[in-house]
């Protein structure tokens, strides 16, 4: 088991993403701690992580006051006993764009995309001990690619993929690995939400995320989980301040 008694804390470890990659942690033998604001949610998870036999931990945060996330990650590894991976997961996707995005929808973005996950990795950074830590940051093709629509989105995980390349600079010499993914659309309650934002039916708007990937389908859930699984293993050892594009060729330039 590559996990075996590693603790691993998950942002939004609740959520269409975190649950499955909770899980996958914990099949893989990792004790974990979620950290999100759905405590009902969130307990689901934890028993699910326990039936798995590991250990599993809710801590209540809302990330709209963004320097929380440091206390609710120093609280996750004092739980866990320590800590050797930090996700960064959690999200807001609010559908905004130049003429309808108010002060407040910015703050509120920036505040869960990009303020929390810097305090979240500032506070595992102090977790880690001698032998080092990896934090993985979920970030998306949309922080490569522009959007009129779902600006507000796009810039701050475009953010979040500067962040993660400056975090890589600052940890590498603590043993610190810093690795961002950023994939394409696959099914979950953030792209359910997305679609109906934009008007369109569900089967329609999936199959328009469908059509313009090279491959012609969303991503499974499970190809994100490995690629997270994967960049927090040691056999990633030698990554840091890498994006994996996981987007089914939609950020490849062509002519
Ligand atoms: N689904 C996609 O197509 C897609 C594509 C590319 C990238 N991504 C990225 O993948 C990650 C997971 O997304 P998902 O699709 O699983 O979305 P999701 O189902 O909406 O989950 C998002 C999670 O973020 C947490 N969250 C949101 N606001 C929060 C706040 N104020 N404080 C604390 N936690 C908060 C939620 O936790 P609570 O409900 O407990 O508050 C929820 O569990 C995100 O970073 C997203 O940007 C998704």
């Amino acid at each position: 088991m590559e996990f075996d008694k590693k603790r691993v804390v998950v942002t939004g470890g609740a959520g269409g993403l975190g649950r499955p990659l909770c899980l996958a942690f914990a099949r893989d033998g990792a004790n974990i701690a979620i950290i999100g604001r759905n405590a009902a949610a969130g307990s689901e998870v934890i028993e699910s992580i326990r039936t798995c036999k590991r250990d599993g931990y809710f801590i209540h945060s809302d990330f709209s006051a963004p320097d929380d996330a440091a206390r609710a990650v120093s609280e996750a590894a004092n739980r866990l006993g320590g800590l050797d991976v930090l996700v960064n997961n959690a999200a807001l996707a609010l559908r905004r764009g130049l003429h309808d995005a108010t002060v407040d929808d910015w703050t509120a973005m920036l505040n869960v995309n990009v303020i929390a996950p810097y305090f979240a990795a500032r506070a595992a950074a102090h977790a880690f001990t001698d032998r080092g830590g990896v934090i993985v940051n979920i970030s998306s093709e949309m922080g490569r690619l522009a959007s009129g629509q779902s600006m507000l989105y796009a810039v701050t995980k475009a953010a979040l993929l500067h962040l993660n390349a400056c975090l890589s600079v600052a940890l590498a010499p603590a043993g610190i690995r810093v690795v961002a993914l950023a994939p394409g659309p696959f099914r979950t309650p953030m792209l359910e939400s997305s679609i109906q934002q934009s008007g369109a039916s569900l089967e329609e708007g999936l199959e328009s995320y469908a059509a313009r990937i090279p491959i012609g389908r969303l991503a499974e859930t499970q190809e994100v989980t490995d690629a997270v699984l994967f960049a927090a293993s040691d056999r990633a050892g030698f990554m840091t301040g890498a994006v994996l594009n996981l987007d089914g060729g939609t950020t490849v330039p062509r002519v």
